[in-house]
């Protein structure tokens, strides 16, 4: 499509974003379809078009606000019918219709918009908002003229809102084609969008989908293929046991044990549980800095999630029998969980006291879960050897069970779902925070083939057709 006045050129989806017609459109998939772009294009397209019309655009936050949509507005926007003025962050145009950019940090921010009358109201990352902010806004499209009156969203996959959206939207219904909803009667519309449809971007920056190749296999599929059902799965799908690999070190997690240079440094990463397990896991740091997991205390009493109900003294006593064994003389940094350093309310203090006293002592994790996540992702990522930056002896059998079969939280999609048996990943996360690496960059892609031993890495999720 090609509007010759204002030069605007816009790619296929975009096209069909602006030339929908539905009550609620989604532009939703893959980062750096031109989702973003098409609202800015399409809220321009309609001004133009409807004399006095208003429009409502918004984004999450303010700052996400300002350095996307409103500076690329400022870009491309035609100087020769419209003027911004950021004190109230409008785009007025000379045939008297003006767009509107607002945002929606805090859940009750909807109240700004009490009272407003817009015959379009746009939403940047739907699923950055609540489905409650969502329907409280679509209710302030309204208004006596005869303009069509629509609510048009772009969004990539995750996020808080992922799971309302993708039922809103997506579950169930033929992409590209309008479905009404049978409640309110919505003509409702779902649009993907397509890196590779992007031609404007593949131009300016060729090395764009290469570095999004290089995300953990969930983001990259969210980001790169703009795929919905990823989130509904295992969150470390590049998970790999191979029988094979267990001797070579290569395309493997798991390895078998060799004994442990005394000189490596070696921690133990503790997470208290009582009713639920606890978790103990000692780590072995080589000297490019390439840890293994050699060995595990898992207070499970063989039901998954079942806690042994062992109190701090007697996981202390336990740790210490062990390190008197296997490790006496060798230095061991303890890392826990900050919660152990709460007050039990009780004489005997805290729980990370009770273990001091027994002479097991403990450094404070940091608490960051989503940068954890990630160093456990840039610690399983294989480089172009097949090499990890961690790797699970074989004995270490419930950190080989759970951590593979965490699975996404549906509420917040890009977080795990912490009802799972997270106790030993949590400690791994606490020992990983303490000792953090950078991304690294593999080019080459996993062996296709597999050991048809391996049963833990299929992972078949349905893909649009359009
Ligand atoms: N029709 C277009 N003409 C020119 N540049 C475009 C067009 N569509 C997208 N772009 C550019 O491509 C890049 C990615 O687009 P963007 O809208 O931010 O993607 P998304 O919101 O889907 O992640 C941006 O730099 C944007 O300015
Ligand atoms: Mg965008």
């Amino acid at each position: 499509m090609k509007c010759e006045k204002l030069e605007l050129e816009l790619t296929r989806t975009q096209a069909a974003f602006v030339s929908a017609e539905a009550d609620e459109v989604l532009f939703g998939g893959a980062a750096g379809g031109g989702k973003s772009y098409g609202q800015l294009a399409d809220a321009l397209l309609y001004a133009l078009k409807y004399p006095k019309s208003r429009q409502l655009m918004l984004r999450k936050t303010y700052p996400e606000l300002e350095h996307s949509l409103i500076l690329t507005s400022l870009e491309f926007y035609p100087r020769s019918v419209c003027r911004y003025t950021s004190s109230d962050k409008k785009w007025r145009f000379l045939n008297g219709s003006v767009i509107e950019f607002g945002f929606c940090a805090a859940k009750t921010d909807v109240i700004r918009y009490q009272g407003a009358e817009y015959d379009v109201v746009r939403f940047d990352e739907l699923t950055h908002f609540t489905e409650d902010q969502y329907t409280y806004l679509i209710s302030r499209v309204r208004g006596v003229n005869p303009y069509p009156k629509m609510v048009k969203s772009s969004t990539n996959p995750g996020g808080v809102g992922h799971a309302w959206v993708k039922r809103r939207f997506i579950d169930g219904f033929e992409p590209g084609k309008i479905h009404v909803d049978a409640e309110t009667g919505a003509k409702r519309l779902f649009i993907p969008s397509y890196v590779t449809d992007n031609v404007f971007l593949m131009q300016a920056d060729g090395n764009y989908v290469n570095r999004l190749r290089q995300l953990p296999e969930k983001e990259r599929r969210a980001l790169l293929e703009g795929e919905w059902d990823i989130y509904d799965g295992q969150v470390f799908a590049e998970w790999r046991n191979s029988t094979v690999g267990r001797r070579t070190r290569r395309w493997t997690h798991v390895i078998e044990p060799f004994d442990i240079p005394k000189e490596w440094r070696r921690y133990r990463a503790f997470d208290f549980g009582y009713a639920k397990p606890f978790a103990v896991s000692w780590y072995a740091v080589d000297n490019d800095g390439r840890a293994y997991n050699y060995r595990e205390l898992y207070g499970c009493t063989g039901e998954p999630d079942v806690g042994v109900r062992w109190t701090a003294q007697r996981i202390a006593e336990k740790i210490r029998e062990i390190e008197d064994g296997e490790e006496a003389g060798l230095h061991i940094t303890g890392i826990a969980d900050p919660a152990i350093w709460n007050s039990t309310g009780t004489a005997e203090g805290s729980i990370a006291e009770m273990m001091e006293r027994c002479g097991v002592y403990f450094e404070k994790g940091k608490h960051d879960r989503l940068a954890g996540k990630m160093q456990v992702h840039y610690r399983l990522a294989f480089d172009d050897e097949g090499l990890p930056m961690i790797y699970f002896f074989e004995g270490c059998k419930n950190m080989i069970r759970t951590l593979p079969q965490l699975m996404y939280d549906p509420t917040r999609p890009e977080d795990v779902d912490t009802t799972g048996e997270d106790h030993l990943y949590d400690e791994l996360k606490y020992f990983l925070m303490s000792n953090p690496i950078a991304t690294r960059v593999c080019e080459t892609p996993p062996p296709a083939e597999y050991s048809p031993l391996d049963s833990d890495r299929i992972n078949i999720y349905p893909r649009f057709v359009v």
